[in-house]
């Protein structure tokens, strides 16, 4: 069925080979427990799913997650920011495109507890140490010779402003807004697209759509003259 899908979508990224992060991370404190957000995955893999029937050779870097792969896109699973940090470098050279969409642990705990804390040491709360966890998109946009970086932000207010200065910030030509506590595990999302021209919304829908959307709207950027070129073509049918 996916394939038959796939079949009826325009072929905008064929032969680009995109490499996408999706998910949580997950920093661990002790061997059973620790730190992640409430990222589900669904939007990244939505992602993923529209690049490969759009014609692309996908590679999905995922958090955890529950979710099934999408037909035909190649998954590798990671658990930490530093496991997911040394994927992506390792395979990114390679790709024409990175779209980082996971909600990547900021930090990670310093002093990890080989066993498990236990609660009983005389009363005294346990203290965690935190260390910053590598920029993986910042440091993919600083290659000599990146690919096209599209970076995700996940506000909880301001996301005009904030989302502006992100892309900006981490020097990418591409930046893709949401409100993370209006989306986080849901199936529907609106978004707002930050890029050197200015802004574009687009609405709220199924994430499947909206990231048929995005797709659609990077492959316009990577393509302009091509994209021209059909419009001509179009107005003069
Ligand atoms: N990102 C990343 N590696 C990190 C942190 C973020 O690749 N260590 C990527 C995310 O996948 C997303 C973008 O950077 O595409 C923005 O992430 P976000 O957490 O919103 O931005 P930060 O730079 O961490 O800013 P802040 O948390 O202060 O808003």
């Amino acid at each position: 069925l996916e394939q038959v899908i796939a079949l009826f979508q325009p072929k905008v990224l064929a032969n680009q080979r995109v490499l996408i992060t999706a998910g949580p991370t997950f920093e661990p404190i002790d061997p059973v427990r620790g730190l992640t957000n409430l990222s589900s995955g669904k939007m990244g893999f939505a992602i993923a799913r529209a690049a490969r029937q759009a014609g692309a050779d996908v590679t999905l870097v995922s958090g955890p997650t529950a979710l099934q792969t999408p037909c035909g896109v190649y998954r590798i699973n990671v658990q930490t920011a530093e496991q997911m940090h040394d994927v992506v470098m390792s395979r990114v050279n390679t790709k024409e495109i990175f779209i980082a969409v996971a909600a990547v642990a900021d930090w990670r705990i310093a002093n990890i507890s080989e066993q498990k804390i236990k609660k009983d040491i005389h009363g005294k709360v346990p203290t965690l140490q935190f260390v910053q966890n590598p920029d993986i998109l910042a440091e993919v946009a600083a290659l000599p010779n990146p690919p096209y970086c599209v970076g995700f932000a996940a506000e909880s207010e301001n996301l005009l402003q904030y989302g502006e200065a992100k892309r900006k910030k981490k020097n990418i030509p591409l930046l893709v807004g949401n409100i993370g506590p209006q989306t986080f595990g849901k199936d529907q999302n609106e978004l707002m697209l930050f890029d050197a021209n200015g802004q574009t919304y687009f609405p709220r829908a199924n994430k499947h759509e909206l990231a048929r959307q995005l797709i659609a709207a990077i492959a316009a950027r990577l393509a302009p003259h091509h994209e021209q070129n059909s419009n001509t073509l179009q107005s003069s049918l």
